[in-house]
């Protein structure tokens, strides 16, 4: 029999899992080993273990669907985080009923796609002995160990194509258009996709944003004759004298949104303008992925075998200066990427007169 890898999809899905499903599939048959697929993250480890082998068959033409074939879930017995990065104990008779499944299947190592959340749980089953190899994912792009994570691109192509379409409803109209986006606590979508889309004010969590000064960059668009403006509103983003607007706690994390209703309101009372919201959501999470991210999802695929291979046990697969490396999943939880706030990306957007509201 040959040597098993499993490999399992965890947290919220995005567009490029199956890319990495599909690079892992391959190269791990070139290299002699057999895949086993654990449904939906980490509860497929559990008694009696709920999984599927997987062959360059079943992975044939996965690449360009969105989500997860083999299923996700930010919930369950595995959740090791709750709220902004503490940590919470996966209890070690999970682990070990986990440990029982991976031994009666023969997988001696287990490949894990997921988030900071994941990684952190990750982590405890590689203290508790169980070979992982971790591949980042988020389409919040907000991980410090990775300079990249594949989704991410999907989705700011999601914000563009949005943008694109509301500019021209808001110029017919002379409409303010409100657009809340995905992130969590960090600004990326906001930013990328909002200068890919010609935004004129974006508005995110590291730059908290003052009412008066969104109101008075519309009323200067006005006056120099412009029909209508774009505003992008991260879903993390707050008011300089105001509290991020969360919605529940689920999956151990608080769901944030809602911001961007508040926004809209106060837009309109300021401005007297006609004033419209649209909050993109789950939108931005589903659909083929991008070129960019069916690349970064094979690639990252193919090293998590390979680091496999050479016994690189307890790492993640990073992206560093355009190269494919690795760096240990305990340096790399709870270590978040946001916005440098007067960074060059910021600095650009200020240069084509976008507002951050500040
Ligand atoms: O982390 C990815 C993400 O899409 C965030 O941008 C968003 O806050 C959250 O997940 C939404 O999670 P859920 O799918 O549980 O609503």
């Amino acid at each position: 029999m040959k040597p098993r890898i499993g490999v399992l999809t965890s947290g919220g899905d995005c567009p490029g899992l199956n890319a990495v499903l599909r690079g892992v599939v391959l190269a791990a048959e070139k290299h002699g080993w057999e895949v086993v697929g654990f449904r939906d993250g980490f509860e497929g480890l559990l008694p009696p273990g709920d999984y599927l082998v997987l062959d360059h068959k079943g992975t044939n033409g996965i690449m360009a669907l969105g989500g997860t074939i083999i299923g996700t879930t930010n919930r369950g017995h595995f959740v090791a985080k709750i709220g902004g990065g503490d940590r919470a104990v996966v209890p070690a008779e999970v682990i070990e009923r986990a440990r029982e499944v991976l031994t009666e299947l023969g997988v001696k190592a287990l490949i894990i796609v997921g988030g900071d959340g994941s990684m952190t749980t990750a982590l405890q089953l590689q203290e508790a002995g169980i070979d992982c190899i971790g591949v980042p994912k988020t389409i919040d792009n907000d991980l410090e160990a990775t300079a990249m994570t594949f989704g991410f691109d999907s989705a700011v192509a999601m914000v563009m194509d949005a943008l694109d379409r509301l500019h021209t409803t808001a110029t017919s109209h002379k409409r303010v258009m409100v657009v809340e986006v995905m992130g969590r606590h960090a600004g990326w979508i906001a930013l990328h996709g909002g200068i890919a889309g010609g935004a004129d004010i974006i508005l995110i969590p590291e730059i908290p944003f003052d009412y008066d000064k969104i109101a008075a960059a519309i009323k200067v668009r006005d006056a120099a004759g412009n029909l209508g403006s774009l505003v992008v509103v991260a879903e993390g983003a707050r008011a300089r004298d105001g509290q991020q607007v969360k919605r529940d706690m689920e999956g151990g994390e608080f769901r944030l949104g809602g911001i961007g209703d508040l926004v809209a309101r106060e837009i309109a009372k300021r401005t007297g303008k006609e004033t419209r919201l649209c909050v993109l959501g789950h939108l931005q999470r589903g659909g083929a992925p991008t070129t960019l991210d069916r690349i970064l999802g094979t690639r990252f695929g193919v090293k998590a075998v390979q680091l496999a291979n050479e016994g690189h046990f307890g790492s993640m697969v990073s992206y560093q200066n355009y190269q494919v490396q690795h760096v240990p999943i305990a340096d790399a939880v709870n270590r978040l990427r946001l916005v440098p706030p007067n960074g060059e990306m910021v600095e650009t957007a200020r240069d084509v007169d976008i507002s951050f509201g500040d």
